[in-house]
């Protein structure tokens, strides 16, 4: 709407360092959404729907609340990024610095996130194709569906459950993921020790290496092998199964531990709300 765009401009000519953009509770439709603040100046969008939504900030933070978009593209250089309600469409952030990443829920066919220093956290995150990356953040996840590839160099990686393939990759972090639902689980640390919570009665094919390996005592493994080489060790074995070769859970740590646990849905759920 013309009259959105126009307090826009106002807004911003008239130098406030907070832009609010909501017509009174009403969803407003937008071509190209394209707004960049400098020094520490504020975004807030909220309810919009729109082709391409553009937002840049230096460090000021962008607060986005239910917005529909073809396309959402977010860059900040120490700002924060915080998103209420849904975000809805492919899905570009990137946050540099201390900028940081917090979103209630994301959905859209391929999500990209990346920060450096910051935090990356979503509670729902819903993507055919997901790429999160932090150099020295943590990426914290709540409940993750489709295809997800996460990494990191120093962050740790936590999902609260996943249901789709998962590849998560970091040099120095932990990694602690509770697998509700299988396909592939593929998870590497070079320093970090690696935290693999199953359902026990989750169908699966494992893998796990590191320096050490535990297997909680409700799990139990079938047709097991280990072997172990200069201080790792490998363990691979079945859970429930053994025919489905798609189905399949490796967990590589150079100089960390393996724990492999059960875990009930009902207790990620409860973890979650606590
Ligand atoms: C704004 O929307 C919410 C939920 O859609 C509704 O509960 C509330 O009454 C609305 N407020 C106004 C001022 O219309
Ligand atoms: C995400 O990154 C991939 C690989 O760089 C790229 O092909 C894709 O277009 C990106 N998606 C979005 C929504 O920016």
């Amino acid at each position: 709407s013309p009259l959105g765009l126009l307090c826009c401009v106002l807004a911003l000519s008239l130098g406030l360092s907070d832009l609010f953009l909501s017509v009174a509770n009403k969803t407003l439709f937008i071509l190209d959404l394209d707004i960049k603040t400098s020094g520490t100046g504020c975004v807030k969008v909220q309810k919009i729907e729109c082709d391409n939504c553009r937002i840049e900030t230096e460090k000021g933070t962008s607060v986005l609340q239910s917005i529909k978009s073809h396309k959402i593209d977010i860059r900040t250089n120490g700002g924060k990024v915080i998103g209420l309600g849904t975000l809805y469409g492919n899905t570009d952030i990137c946050a540099t610095e201390k900028g940081s990443v917090n979103i209630e829920k994301l959905q859209g066919t391929t999500i990209n996130i990346s920060t450096e220093d910051g935090l990356l956290k979503t509670k729902y995150l819903y993507a055919e194709s997901a790429s999160l990356s932090s150099e020295s953040g943590d990426i914290m996840l709540g409940s993750v569906h489709g295809n997800t590839n996460l990494q990191t160099k120093r962050g740790s990686i936590t999902v609260d459950s996943s249901d789709g393939s998962l590849k998560a990759s970091t040099y120095h972090g932990t990694i602690d993921v509770y697998v509700s639902q299988l396909r592939e689980v593929d998870l590497k640390s070079q320093k970090g020790s690696i935290t693999v919570k199953v359902p026990a009665s989750l169908k699966a094919y494992l893998e796990l290496a590191g320096r050490k390996v535990d297997v909680s005592s409700e799990i139990q493994l079938k047709e097991t092998q280990s072997a172990s080489k200069d201080d790792h060790v490998t363990l691979s074995g079945h859970m429930n199964q053994r025919d489905e070769k798609d189905k399949w859970i490796k967990a590589d740590t150079q100089n960390g531990k393996v724990c492999l646990k059960s875990q009930s849905w009902i207790q990620s759920v409860k973890l979650k709300s606590s």
